[in-house]
Order: structure tokens, then sequence, then C-alpha cells
């Protein structure tokens, strides 16, 4: 194995060999540097993927690439988004952009996801967008930037396309599948955590980010309501542990009314074989999705490291996840941190929430493989529930390996012992999400950019709710 040095020199010069340029100055990082395949859209830079480029520049002062990057993607929400009879609403941030040239002339060209495969709706890009516009105000103290009024304009814009009345009663947002990380089908339509996770710190930042003024001061209100019930929502009915799967377990069916226990009509049969062994006696987590007579129970990794460093899971939740981490640590960390989602879906199962796909068969890829970018989200969650050794432990793992593997994109198997069968070498976020993990674990006070207090909003919500019910 290389030396620790060599290790974060060599991430380095391929993570500076990644960036895209527009008019001389740097913008972004493209998805992979993979020569050996057809680029795709790996050419481009997504907005998702250059979070943790993003981040880890900012710790490191190169804060002008965020800026700009910040304010050509702003530039492109306001882009016309009709092509093909596919038309996104005004506010929506791409899944991805490309500098072109030509004639001697550069421009910047958007996809909104009519371009992308299975044409899916990145809906996580406006959150990760807000979510890096407040990391970026808290690493420069340009709140000038966030308060000028094209920036209002959009974050206005965002929040009406994420807020608008809809045919849903959740405070959750209702999402098509892929509209996310996983961005093809995989049986996350509805209401899946990671959105949910993001949506509560996107709104978070916004009310850290909006001008205060008649406008500012409405969707401040407006955000703090809906704040309060989302975390009331997500903590009272996505948190599973062994006494919540009891209580599940013995769910009556069919109850009517406000006095119903089983509000969503949650079946106990539907309850997977592998969850009653599977849960641990200390730990649990938060289900992966939640609608009428549907619990989704598979551990989706992203949206429960998010929910802990957004303060979405309640304090006492958040060291439950890291419990359960640490008592599935081969199932979730294995040989690669960490497992996307566990378990993977197979068989019938995985012909009709895929489709098909070959390329997400069991334990690849989206269902179930390991995902080196998971990498930094691990280690901030690790030092929020003060458990840093696991932290540690991670990355001495991933540093074993990611190097002499070329920096794969994601790696197969039970366990992630394999590189992805379709996997890009030189993959952006996992060069950068191992020097943002190195970050977190050697310098904690970093954490701030991302990572949320609880909300003292919400304690007061939940004593309202409990009068209620
Ligand atoms: C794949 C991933 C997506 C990522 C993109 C670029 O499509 O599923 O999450 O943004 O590659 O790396």
């Amino acid at each position: 194995m290389k030396s620790e040095d060599i290790l974060v020199k060599e991430a380095w010069n391929l993570l500076e060999a990644s960036m895209v340029y527009y008019q001389d100055r740097p913008v972004g990082t493209v998805a992979a540097r993979d020569l050996s395949v057809d680029a795709l859209n790996y050419d481009q830079c997504f907005v998702r993927d250059f979070v943790s480029s993003a981040l880890l520049f900012l710790i490191h002062g190169k804060s002008d690439i965020v800026r700009d990057f910040l304010i050509e993607t702003l530039a492109l929400q306001s882009n016309d988004k009709q092509m093909d009879c596919f038309n996104a609403g005004r506010g929506l941030m791409p899944a991805s952009f490309k500098v072109e040239n030509w004639d001697g002339k550069q421009s910047i060209a958007a996809d909104f996801g009519e371009h992308a495969i299975g044409r899916v709706t990145p809906v996580d890009s406006c959150l990760w967008w807000l979510i890096l516009l407040r990391a970026y105000v808290k690493a420069t103290g340009d709140i000038a930037l966030a308060h000028r009024w094209d920036f209002q304009q959009g974050i206005v814009l965002i929040l009406k396309l994420c807020l608008a009345d809809r045919f849903d009663m959740y405070p959750t947002m209702l999402v098509p599948d892929g509209a996310f990380m996983i961005d093809r089908r995989m049986g996350v339509a509805g209401h899946p955590l990671e959105i949910q996770a993001l949506f509560y710190a996107a709104l978070r930042s916004a009310r850290e980010l909006l001008k205060p003024g008649r406008q500012g001061d409405i969707y401040t209100q407006v955000l703090s309501y809906r704040l309060s019930t989302l975390n009331y929502h997500i903590r009272e009915y996505y948190w599973l542990d062994l006494k919540r799967l009891n209580d599940i377990y013995r769910f009556q069916g069919e109850e009517f009314g406000a006095s119903a226990v089983n509000k969503f009509n949650i079946y106990p049969d539907s309850i997977p074989h592998w969850l009653t062994e599977w849960m641990p006696e200390q730990g649990g987590y938060l289900a992966g999705n939640l609608g009428p007579a549907m619990m989704d129970f598979r551990f989706f990794s992203l949206g429960n490291l998010m929910a802990v460093i957004s303060s979405l899971a309640s304090p006492k939740e958040s060291r439950s996840i890291m419990d359960l981490i640490e008592q599935r640590w081969q199932d979730l960390v294995g040989y690669m941190p960490m497992k996307i989602c566990f378990p993977a879906v197979a068989d019938l199962e995985w012909k009709i929430l895929t489709g098909c796909d070959p390329k997400n068969v069991p334990w690849s890829y989206h269902n179930g493989g390991n995902w080196p970018v998971l990498l930094w989200t691990l280690a901030a969650v690790a030092q929020k529930t003060d458990r840093p050794e696991l932290g540690w432990n991670a990355l001495e793992i991933a540093a074993r390996r990611l190097s002499e593997d070329e920096w794969p994109e994601y790696y197969d198997g039970r366990n992630g012992r394999l590189v992805g069968k379709a996997s890009r070498k030189y993959q952006t976020w996992t060069i950068a999400g191992f020097l943002l993990a190195k970050e977190f674990m050697e310098h904690p006070e970093h954490l701030n950019l991302i990572s949320f207090e609880e909300d003292s909003d919400v304690t007061s919500m939940l004593a309202l709710a409990q009068e209620w019910s």
C-alpha cells in the first residue's frame, strides 16, 4: 500500500485534473476521467457529484470554483427546459452540465433529465445547490452573494417548486423513481428517505439564506412550519428498531379514522424475512420509503447518514443508526465503505422493481453495490455521533484499495470485494470523497459546513402533536 502522503498527493492531482473550465475559470469537476470507456455523460459536471469536491475546495480556501459553480448553475435554472415534449418546472436545477466550444466561443449546455438515461428528473440537484450555497457562505462569510437579487430569486423558485400544493397530504416530498443518486428505476418512487433528508437540509439552508424583508420573512414562517411537520413525520413513522418492528408485527389492519394506530395500513406480512433476523437488539434506522400499505424496509445509506448530518434524525436515533452500522459492519461496510442500500432485491422482485435492469442485478451498482463516495458521509456521522473510531476504521479500509483499483465508481458483491462490473475508474466523487472523509476525521471542526444542530422549533412541535393525539 502506498504511504499516506503519496495517496493524498495522488488524489489531489487527480482532483485538480478533473476540473472543468469556462472562460478560463474553473466552474466544476467532471464525473469521471476514464479514458478506457465511452464517456456517455461522465464527462459532464453533475451537481450532486460536485458536492464532495466543493466541500473540500471550501475547506482548502479554494472558494472561487464553488462561487463560480453556484453562479453558473443558477444561470442555468432559468433556461428553457422544453424538449421532446419534456417540460420541467421552473426552479429545477440541472442534473449535470457541460462546457461546449463552438466557433471559438464557449457556452454551457445543461441536462435537466431530458437527455439522461431513462429521462429521470434530478430532484436532488436544487436541494444540494441550497446546501452547498449555505456551506459556501459558512466557509467564506460571503452572505452578500446569497443576498444578491438573482440568488434570492433562485432560492424562492426552488422553494416554490418544492412547496407547491399537490395531490399529496404528507409533509414529505413526493417524487418519481430515480430522482436522486439512485437515478434509475429501483422502486424508489414516492417518498424516499434520501430526498426527505436532503429536503430537510435544503429547507434549513434556505431559512439561513433568505434575506430579511417581507418576502424573506413570509418564507421563513412557511419553512419553519414545514420543517417541524416533516421532522415529526419522519421521526414518528419512518423509525424502525426492534420495538417498532414488534409493534408493526402485531398491527391491526383496516383501521378507519383519527384513532387508527396503523395509520398507513401496513400489513405485518409485508415485513421481509431477512429483517426479523437482521435488526440488532441495539440500534435502528429510518425506513427507505413510506406510503399507503407500503413500507420499504431496505436500509438506504445516504438517506440515513444525511438524516443524521441534518439532524432530521433525533440525537438518540442518530446514535442508534451508528450502533446499527457498527453491528452490521460486514453487510454495510465490508471491504469498501459503504453499501448504497441493503439488502439487494433479487428474482421476481428485481424484475418488477428494476424493470429487469442488467446493470442493477443483485449486489451490483444501485442494487446493493458499495460506493466509496459514501465514505465522507460515514466519516461525518461517526464524528457527529462521537464514534470516531468507526470513521477511522472505514477510512483505513478504503485507503487500502482505492488507489490500487484506480478510484472506482462502485464495487460489487455482498461485501464489496469486486470492482463494479461497469464501474468507471477515476471517478471524481470517489477521489474527493476519500479526501473529504480524511479531512473530517482529522479536523472535525469542518463538519459545520454541512452539519445542522437539532432545531429548537422541533421540540415545541412534538409537544403540540402529542397534545393533539
Ligand atoms: C450515475 C449515478 C449518479 C451519478 C452519475 C455521475 O448515474 O447513479 O448518482 O451522479 O453516475 O457520476
